[in-house]
């Protein structure tokens, strides 16, 4: 064997905890793979003092001294999209230290800057657990699915959001109770927003559609809604159409720009994204005449992810540098964004409405005036005077003219709620 490959690690959370125990129970298989010794030389996390159930070396209470260390590798697991996380990959990139992150944040903001600071000194940044967990997404769109180039990819890509949905779903309970659930039971974090407000999703959405399509990550370009308006009502009637609602993270060419958007979607109950349930992630991608690929599994959590950072890991050791989003940085090309509101599927319209005369033909005149016409229609119980919930399907429609039709249709005074629209597969 060649000479050792020193590891530091900066993070000793839930992710830099496993990847810690896993290279500590597998040391001689894993270095047998790579090729040298892997060693785990340095850590740093915030509180020297936590007891953290394993054996840490090399401590450091400064995480940038990693980075100015003897390590040929600096492994960044504190995450965000700034601050120290940032210093620390670009310290490590400049001082010529291979990088491995998981740091979904970090890259889809900064990543063609860091991409071209590895290429230039020369070294690998690798970021394998920063989309999907421990799904190998990111090798596959940056090495294996690249003949034929790729037209969509489109996934679950937020355990959080999934366990919540397939929750509700299960249990008929609404949103804010499962949330608290979800809260107590550790599957979601104190404060959620990030995650059911989509943001998670869209910096992994970011990180696949530059690694499916040459463009350098555009988080900016990324249309972002989340699941907290979902209902348990629009989750039963999803149901009775014979669909599940999914948040999607979901990215396609559309002739020469790209439109990116994270959006609950009615998936058909039978396709195989409908069958991700829980926390897991799934992701599909439509990769050309090649065909379809679907990939699905934890998206999260210690071992999974650590799976994910430690391959990284024995690739940085083995292998020469790679191009960081499969191709020179140089290359990446700025994304051109599409008209996302002119993307046409069916919808699923929700109405809370007066049960009062004349409400729904108010409603029909003003869909047809946008050119939106229904597929289907159910309206529960009469309830003379009260509210009741309208649920309409469209045929497939643009976004932009269902828009129009809505803004019309919430402005009368019998519509008791903002009306709610979601995208149907076809
Ligand atoms: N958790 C997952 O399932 C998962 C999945 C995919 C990707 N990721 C990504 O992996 C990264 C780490 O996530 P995690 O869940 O492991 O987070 P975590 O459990 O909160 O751990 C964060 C670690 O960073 C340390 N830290 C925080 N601020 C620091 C600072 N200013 N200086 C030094 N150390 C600091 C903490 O130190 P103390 O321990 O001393 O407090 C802790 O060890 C994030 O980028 C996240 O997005 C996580």
């Amino acid at each position: 064997m060649t000479s050792p490959f020193r590891i530091a690690i900066a993070g000793l959370g839930t992710v830099g905890g496993g990847v810690v125990k896993a290279l500590a129970a597998r040391q001689d298989e894993l270095s047998q793979r790579a090729g040298r010794p892997l060693l785990l030389t340095a850590v740093s996390a915030r509180d020297r003092k936590k007891s953290r159930g394993f054996d840490i070396p090399g401590w450091s209470d400064d995480p940038l001294a990693l980075a100015k260390g003897d390590a040929d590798c600096v492994v960044e697991l504190i995450g965000g999209d700034e601050g120290v996380a940032r210093q620390l990959v670009e310290t490590a990139l400049a001082n010529g230290k291979h990088v491995v992150t998981a740091n979904k944040a970090l890259l889809a903001k900064h990543g063609k800057a860091l991409a071209l600071l590895a290429e230039e000194k020369g070294v690998t940044l690798k970021f394998e657990a920063a989309a999907a967990g421990g799904i190998p997404i990111v090798k596959v769109l940056r090495e294996d699915l690249i003949a034929h180039g790729v037209d969509a990819v489109k996934g679950i890509l937020n355990g959080t959001c999934n366990f919540i949905l397939t929750e509700m779903e299960r249990s008929g309970r609404g949103f804010d109770d499962v949330l608290a659930e979800a809260q107590a039971k550790g599957y979601a974090e104190a404060d959620p927003t990030l995650d059911v407000g989509g943001g998670d999703t869209a910096h992994k959405l970011a990180l696949l559609a530059s690694l499916a399509f040459g463009t350098a990550p555009a988080l900016d370009a990324v249309s972002v809604e989340g699941i907290t308006h979902i209902s348990a009502d629009d989750i039963a009637f999803a149901s009775e159409f014979g669909f599940r609602i999914k948040l999607l993270g979901t990215a396609r060419r559309v002739g020469d720009a790209i439109d990116q958007k994270v959006q609950p979607v009615l998936v058909r109950a039978s396709s195989a994204l409908a069958s991700v349930s829980g926390a897991a992630n799934g992701v599909l991608v439509d990769a050309g005449e090649a065909g379809q690929f679907f990939f699905s599994g934890r998206g999260a959590g210690e071992a999974p992810t650590a799976s994910a950072v430690i391959a990284d890991i024995v690739e940085a050791a083995s292998g020469a540098p790679s191009p960081v989003f499969g191709r020179p940085a140089a290359g990446l090309t700025a994304l051109r964004p599409a008209d996302g509101k002119a993307a046409i599927s069916p919808w699923y319209l929700r109405f809370e409405v007066l049960d009062v005369p004349g409400v729904l033909a108010a409603i029909a005149g003003n869909l047809a005036e946008a050119g939106v016409s229904i597929e289907s229609m159910i309206q529960r119980g009469r309830a003379p005077g009260e509210p009741v919930a309208i649920v309409m399907i469209t045929h497939e429609t643009a976004q932009a003219q269902v828009e129009r039709a809505l803004k019309a249709i919430g402005a009368s005074d019998k519509v008791r709620a903002r009306p709610c629209m979601i995208p149907m597969e076809a």
